[in-house]
């Protein structure tokens, strides 16, 4: 359905540890967990993943370390279909996600970035071939890294969507008129000072974005409540659809390659916005972040 996408994912790649427990421990405490495993995560590298799994062709851009992580994450990676020959493997140390997950499915993650934090902005921009058309960042590297990619890719007339996690300050400024930037609540309060908690907040911090950005389509992505997209004239809500919750990791990551892949699709963002719902609430119903990412099959079933 996908296959005439040439995508370029420009991000992180990180081993993720997943420790679970019924209540996460308040400072100080000690308390058992339930179960713990390993699982390939890192946003770029499950946006990627979604990205080939549900049918485009996509190239994976960033760096691992030759280490026993790294040479696993890029097994798994190649094994998907997703070239790696613009992942660099001279990193210190692949990076590392230990991620908290209470009984409800929620998470806290702290990011050990490693070599995602040592990627080459210069040899990122000449790994993004003539072919591409669909270019997707996020801010878990280093920030002239994604500001690199996203002007070479708009210069390009490349369709550039930006996921704006994990949450920090970041300067929009200097990447002006991308087609997509979308943010999570958290991601939405770091980028604007506004939480995005009712609909008079949710518009206002989309004007701002908008502002500092000049990106054609603000989508927000406000988990249970679904998606609000901001289009310069018109704010509009999809709501989401309920799945049973195990875990919210990478249910972000899964939304963006979705919303991305439905818009350069079909070139209608509402449809799009639907999409990455749908793909969101699969993701939320399965353990672990790059392999809970759907199928266009999964997806159907929603
Ligand atoms: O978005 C989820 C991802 O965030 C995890 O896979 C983890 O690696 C962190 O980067």
């Amino acid at each position: 359905m996908y296959k005439n996408i040439h995508a370029a994912v420009v991000g992180s790649i990180n081993m993720d540890l997943i420790l679970n427990m019924k209540k996460v421990p308040e400072i100080g405490e000690n308390v058992l967990g339930t179960s713990y495993g390993y699982a390939n995560g890192g946003k770029g590298a499950n946006q990627a993943s979604a990205l080939a799994q549900l049918g485009a062709k996509v190239k994976m851009i960033g760096k691992v370390a030759d280490d026993a992580n790294g040479n696993k994450l890029l097994e798994n990676l190649k094994s998907k279909g997703i070239d790696i020959s613009g992942v660099a493997t001279d990193g210190s140390q692949t990076g590392l996600a230990a991620i908290i997950l209470d009984g409800d499915g929620r998470n806290r993650i702290i990011v050990y970035e490693g070599a995602n934090a040592e990627i080459d902005p210069q040899q990122t921009v000449k790994s993004i071939e003539g072919k591409t058309n669909l270019l997707l960042v996020q801010f878990e590297t280093a920030e002239d890294v994604v500001v690199n990619a996203v002007n070479h890719a708009i210069k390009n007339n490349i369709t550039t969507v930006i996921d704006c996690g994990p949450a920090k300050s970041f300067c929009l400024e200097k990447m002006q008129g991308a087609t997509i930037l979308s943010p999570n609540e958290s991601e939405t309060k770091a980028l604007t000072g506004i939480y995005p908690d009712s609909d008079d907040n949710i518009l206002a911090a989309a004007k701002v974005l908008k502002e500092r950005s000049k990106t054609k389509y603000i989508v927000l992505k406000l988990g249970e409540r679904g998606c609000a997209l901001y289009t310069g004239e018109v704010l509009k809500t999809f709501s989401s659809y309920k799945t049973n919750v195990v875990d919210t990791t990478a249910a972000g990551d899964c939304f963006t390659a979705a919303l991305a892949l439905e818009y350069i699709n079909s070139g209608d963002i509402e449809k799009a916005c639907d999409f990455g719902n749908k793909a969101g609430a699969f993701a939320v119903s399965r353990m672990g972040a790059e392999n809970s990412m759907p199928t266009i099959k999964d997806i159907l079933k929603i």
